[in-house]
């Protein structure tokens, strides 16, 4: 593992607050750990720092921004350096812009959207707490995943974004999809820590968000999450499958705003020296929904 540790958090935009609220709580299962003027934090029962997903009240849908942490202070003055020497224009937030957090540099990436980094955060833990801790809490409510598990995003110029994850940022690439001849990238699944991603880009427009993913534990509690969707009448878009791409399984349904989450589990682990997996483009159904080997078609024009 390197200098970052892994997602730390999204900022999702939102319509209707307390809509949202509401289905972040009571559907995803996510607890509300703060709240200041138009923005609403909140974080899965298995996370320690104070929020991985902040609602920020707005009139379009989308990804504010996506954070990761880093493990100190020098690392992040290091990658500081390196993000600038690559181009990017970078501003620094000072502590407690945004609620339980301390600065954090924030910048444009490839594909245009914005991407902070930050090391400090406050720990407020979880509630089996870390002393002969239960396997989890009571009182969860519906899916209740462990944590915000990565992100997908859409962009253009896919081979500069990798380049940049890869020299600046330390990430290692553990799959991709090609154009059948090999010259144009077309997906790129990206990992900074031993997961199958972190953080993922297709081809299509810059800055435009596909969805937010919460890991859970295994084949069964995604088949609950979906349970769990049509109890609450939440647009299911993808009932539960496996992908080829990460081994993960998975469903993906949408929040009220038209944010598209995902429940994921499994996938296998990689390391430093994993080598990048290729799915070329006749075979990208079979990479994304590997039992149907379709595409949805929602699948890559919903956007937000
Ligand atoms: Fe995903």
């Amino acid at each position: 593992m390197g200098d970052i540790l892994r997602i730390g958090r999204l900022e999702l935009r939102v319509l209707d607050l307390e809509k949202s609220v509401d289905y972040y709580t009571n559907v995803i299962g996510l607890e509300v750990t703060g709240r200041e003027g138009d923005r609403v934090y909140l974080k899965a029962w298995d996370e320690y720092d104070h929020h991985s997903i902040i609602l920020q009240k707005s009139d379009q849908a989308g990804m504010d921004h996506m954070g990761f942490k880093v493990k100190d202070i020098y690392a992040l003055e290091k990658l500081e350096k390196k993000i600038e020497q690559f181009g990017c224009t970078l501003t620094r937030s000072s502590e407690n812009t945004r609620l339980a957090e301390g600065e954090a540099i924030r910048f444009k990436i490839p594909t245009g959207h914005y991407m902070e980094l930050y090391t400090d955060i406050k720990q407020v833990g979880t509630r089996v707490g870390v002393i002969n801790p239960h396997p989890w809490p009571d009182g969860l409510k519906g899916i209740a995943p462990h944590r915000l598990d990565h992100c997908l995003l859409t962009g253009d110029d896919l081979e500069t974004a990798t380049r940049f994850y890869k020299e600046v940022l330390g990430f290692h690439q553990t799959e991709r999809i090609t154009t059948v001849d090999g010259e144009v990238t077309i997906g790129s699944f990206l990992s900074c820590t031993n997961k199958a991603h972190d953080l993922a880009f297709v081809k299509g427009p810059d800055a435009k968000f596909h969805h937010a993913g919460f890991y859970v534990d295994n084949w069964y509690e995604v088949l609950k999450a979906a349970d769990i969707l049509t109890k609450h009448d939440v647009q299911v878009e993808v009932t539960p499958t496996r992908h080829g791409i990460t081994r993960g399984q998975t469903t993906y349904f949408y929040d009220p705003s038209g944010n598209r989450n995902e429940a994921f589990a499994s996938g296998y682990i990689s390391y430093a020296d994993f080598p990048t997996i290729t799915w070329t483009e006749d075979k990208i159904a079979t990479g994304i929904f590997y039992h149907r080997r379709e595409m949805v078609e929602t699948f890559s024009t919903s956007l937000t």
